[in-house]
């Protein structure tokens, strides 16, 4: 179970009627986006017969489970099952919901609602995305930083902004890195896509070499 608001995705990254896998500590999650921009993150597992919920497709306000077709709302609760369409699909029938929040251009995920909001990440903008072979500990070594909420900063010097990293576990040695930048020109920013990319490239060799 996580305590602390998860960094799941660039909120760029998942437009709306976009559905995507990601990790929240253990679980698998499916997040998507409704047509109206709504955020919402599950557990990856349809209550029917357990295909995956990030293979779905979203419809309007609800995502419908592509095996099947069960539908779901916002809240999780099945609205519609196809094999049986006068049916008022009971209550119970819902899918396990997580906590899920739009903020600060970075959609952010709990097993449980933190009593506390995310971090303020100061005045910046959505970069990038980046999977590293390396286990977040590894990562913020690498910035000389120690983990605090998973937030760090990556001064890249010259032109380049100092960036914003999130920090996400996918799993042992394998983490996302979502990057937020200072405000700055396009000219700058490319500079700071490359300058994480050579970032990611230290960070993964210093893991070979150890
Ligand atoms: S497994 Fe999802 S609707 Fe059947």
């Amino acid at each position: 179970m996580t305590t602390e608001w998860i960094p799941a995705a660039l909120s760029s990254d998942l437009p709306r009627g976009g559905v995507m896998a990601s990790v929240c500590g253990t679980l698998e999650v499916a997040v998507w986006r409704s047509a109206s921009g709504r955020v919402a993150a599950w557990v990856d597992r349809c209550p029917h017969r357990g295909m995956r919920l990030s293979h779905g497709f979203v419809r309007g306000e609800m995502l419908s489970c592509i095996y099947h077709g069960w539908r779901f709302d916002g809240a999780g609760r099945c609205r519609k099952i196809p094999a049986h369409p006068d049916l008022d699909p009971p209550e119970t029938i819902r899918t396990q919901s997580l906590a899920c929040l739009d903020a600060q251009g970075v959609i952010w995920i709990a097993s449980e609602a933190p009593a506390v909001a995310p971090p303020d990440l100061g005045n910046v903008v959505p970069l990038r995305s980046l999977t590293f072979e390396a286990g977040i500990d590894a990562v913020a070594a690498m910035t000389g930083e120690v983990p605090d909420r998973s937030l760090l900063r990556l001064d890249a010097h010259g032109p380049v902004p100092p960036l914003v990293l999130l920090l996400q576990a996918l799993g042992p040695g394998r983490s996302a890195v979502h990057a937020l930048a200072a405000p700055t020109g396009t000219g700058a920013l490319v500079a700071a896509s490359r300058a994480l990319e050579d970032f990611r490239r230290r960070t993964e060799a210093q893991g070979i070499a150890a």
